[in-house]
């Protein structure tokens, strides 16, 4: 019987701003699900990241399940009567539809899946990204899957060797799902080609090569490709199975030392490196930084273990000082340059007002 994992996440309020949900808005996220799971969760996981909460479900329902994400909907929903009865900021703020219609993708939250056949031993790492969008995910899936630098599996494993199909979105074509389908390691200037535009082109999957198994599922939502303007980042989800014929988890996880610049941070608008840090973390400095949790977890028989907190390790405390340097340094040149979005980032409708009005100043 197949397993299917569906992670469903969305920020519907939190405290002091955007930092992070209240342990009442958890409690009540854990409650009603608790008490609606019925039969159709086999089990689940409720984690915050920033003031994002996200549900690990696993189920028999495969990809894209309308009763699974209607439940996390309707949980949602009931989280955001919490939120608002107990005056969160932001209550509701990533359900941007009135209602449930069938899937919950294009409706605000964000969604990654994976449907396999479970192996005798099934490890996984589950992803949370707060204060930036899909495309961070790019450059890290690309150190571990497709660069020995990280992956030495790719020389070591020869259930490897064949290396890695990634499927990339066109996330600026809003009116249908656009992607392309390239191999590693035969086509890797192109995949780089696309994924250094973070904005545009997003991972969606990796599938291996030697087994046809999908290994990695992300979240591609963009909100403000959704609403038409700024109601918050598009923060990301990622499922990615580990071991065996895919990385290591100790693979996946090298390239996260980085602390890459990525879009986000203050007002979703500027520039600023990603920072791994535990689980349940908040949000504190320029509402910020982008920050990213991991937690690794075995599923048999859809039951999960607890959860093994990635960056909670010796070995991350001096990664997260040499990315809060970095943050530092950036910070320093405002709103200049590189440490802002381009004009068409800009998450703010406010500076396309200001614009106009200085439009009409100019003189020749
Ligand atoms: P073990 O030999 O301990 O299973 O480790 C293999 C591995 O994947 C290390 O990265
Ligand atoms: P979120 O998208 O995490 O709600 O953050 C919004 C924001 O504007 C932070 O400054
Ligand atoms: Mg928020
Ligand atoms: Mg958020």
């Amino acid at each position: 019987m197949k397993t299917t994992l569906s992670v469903i996440k969305a920020d519907i309020g939190s405290i002091g701003g955007h930092l992070r949900p209240s342990e009442d808005l958890m409690e009540t996220v854990k409650q009603h699900l608790e008490s609606n799971k019925g039969s159709l969760v086999v089990d689940y996981r409720i984690s915050n990241t920033g003031d994002d909460i996200a549900i690990l479900f696993s189920h028999r329902e495969g990809v894209g399940s309308s009763a699974i994400h209607e439940l996390a909907w309707d949980t949602f929903v009931a989280g955001t009567a919490k939120a608002k009865e107990t005056g969160l900021y932001g209550a509701g703020q990533d359900l941007l539809k009135d209602s449930f219609s069938g899937n919950i993708k294009g409706l605000g939250p964000a969604v990654a899946e994976l449907e396999f056949e479970e192996r005798e031993n099934e490890p996984f790492l589950f992803f949370a990204a707060d204060k930036t969008d899909p495309g961070a995910y790019n450059l890290p899936l690309y150190l571990g899957f497709a660069d020995p630098m990280h992956c030495s599996g790719l020389m070591l494993s020869p259930k490897m060797s064949k290396g890695f199909k990634f499927v990339i979105m066109d996330v600026e074509h809003t009116e249908k799902d656009r992607y392309i389908e390239l191999n590693a390691p035969e086509e890797l200037y192109d995949i780089a080609a696309l994924l250094r535009d973070n904005e545009r082109f997003v991972v969606s999957k990796i599938i291996s090569r030697e087994t046809g198994e999908q290994a990695v599922a992300a979240s591609t939502t963009r909100l403000h490709n959704i609403a038409g303007k700024y109601i918050g980042k598009d923060d990301p989800v990622m499922l990615i199975r580990v071991q065996g014929s895919f990385p290591a988890a100790g693979e996946i996880l090298s390239p996260f030392n980085i602390g890459h610049y990525v879009a986000g941070f203050m007002r979703g608008s500027h520039t600023g490196p990603l920072m791994p840090v535990k689980m349940g973390s908040g949000i504190s400095f320029f509402d910020g930084p982008p920050i990213v949790t991991a937690a690794a977890y075995c599923v048999q028989k859809g039951k999960f273990t607890e959860p093994v907190d990635c960056f909670d390790h010796p070995y991350w405390d001096y990664v997260r000082e040499k990315v809060a340097r970095k943050s530092t340094e950036l910070r320093q040149q405002g709103f200049s340059g590189a440490a802002m979005l381009p004009y068409s980032e800009l998450e703010y409708g406010g500076i396309v007002e200001k614009m106009k009005q200085l439009e009409n100043k100019f003189k020749s």
